[in-house]
């Protein structure tokens, strides 16, 4: 058990099980990759970067633009028909140098409208042209990265507004996903996943507060070990990276 938790192992999937990560050059896209790739039992971690990878083929994929999701769907689809695991790490928390509004004084309209783009409405591509790719006779997982901050339940402070919004709708898009794949996929675990305070990119100027800052390998190895106790039973929740399942 022990040596399972420290090779992030997946057990529950196949044995030569295939993987991809969208975002995979982000802090936690990347560490999900690295912890994938010294899985023995894992045969292909696809990473899925913006700027895509002409060495390997990869075409890109702009979450904003439903083609290149297309694209990059057809690439998958030529390498493996099924894909047992898929993470999707994108997500952005500062726009055009515009940060989380302190007061609903500082909301703009177009930066609020790209918010929900990138942080819910590519994840719904996402789930739209890649559930399909999903096994349909065994167990599958596809989690995307929300945020605690993005439970309506848990909101005590304000401030946020687009972040939080645009988080929420994704975690309203995840529950509705999974609802619709239990009658194709009832074997599938579809979720929502908050990763903790993470020193990436995204979190630089916002983590001083927090009281725990995990490095991007920590998170994402204690994200696969929660990923890999889940059952279909738990398909539509939100979880933290320590298993604790959160409100909406
Ligand atoms: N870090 C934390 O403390 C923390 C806490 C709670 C939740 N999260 C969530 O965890 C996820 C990953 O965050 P991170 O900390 O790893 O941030 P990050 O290092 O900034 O990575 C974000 C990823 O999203 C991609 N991305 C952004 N806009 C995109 C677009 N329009 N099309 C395609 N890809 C796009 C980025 O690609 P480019 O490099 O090409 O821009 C990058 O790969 C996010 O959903 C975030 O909200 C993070």
């Amino acid at each position: 058990m022990l040596g399972h938790r420290i090779l992030g192992v997946m057990k529950s999937l196949i044995n030569s099980y295939c993987a991809v990560v969208v975002g995979a050059n982000g802090g936690l896209g990347r560490a999900f990759v690295e912890r994938l790739r010294a899985d023995p039992y894992c045969a292909q971690v696809a990473a899925l970067a913006r700027a895509g990878d002409p060495v390997q083929g990869d075409p890109g994929l702009e979450l904003s633009d439903e083609e290149s999701i297309r694209r990059a769907t057809a690439w998958l689809r030529d390498q493996s028909t099924e894909w047992d695991l898929i993470v999707d790490a994108t997500g952005v928390l500062t726009l055009d140098g515009h940060g989380p509004e302190k007061r609903l004084r500082d909301i703009d309209p177009a930066i609020m409208a790209r918010a929900f783009a990138i942080n819910a409405i590519g994840p719904a591509l996402l789930f739209k042209h890649l559930t399909p790719l999903l096994p349909r006779r065994r167990r599958s997982v596809f989690a995307t990265l929300s945020a605690r901050v993005g439970s309506i339940a848990d909101n005590h402070l304000g401030g946020w507004v687009s972040y939080r919004a645009s988080k929420a709708a994704l975690n309203q898009v995840m529950r509705t996903t999974a609802l619709e794949l239990r009658s194709s996929h009832r074997h599938a675990v579809v979720v929502a996943l908050q990763p903790g305070t993470v020193a990436t990119r995204l979190s630089a100027p916002y983590r001083n507060r927090a009281p725990v800052v995990l490095t991007p390998g920590e998170s994402a190895r204690r994200l696969l070990d929660v990923l890999d106790t889940l059952e279909p039973a738990h398909s539509g929740e939100f979880f933290d990276f320590e298993g604790q399942r959160l409100p909406f």
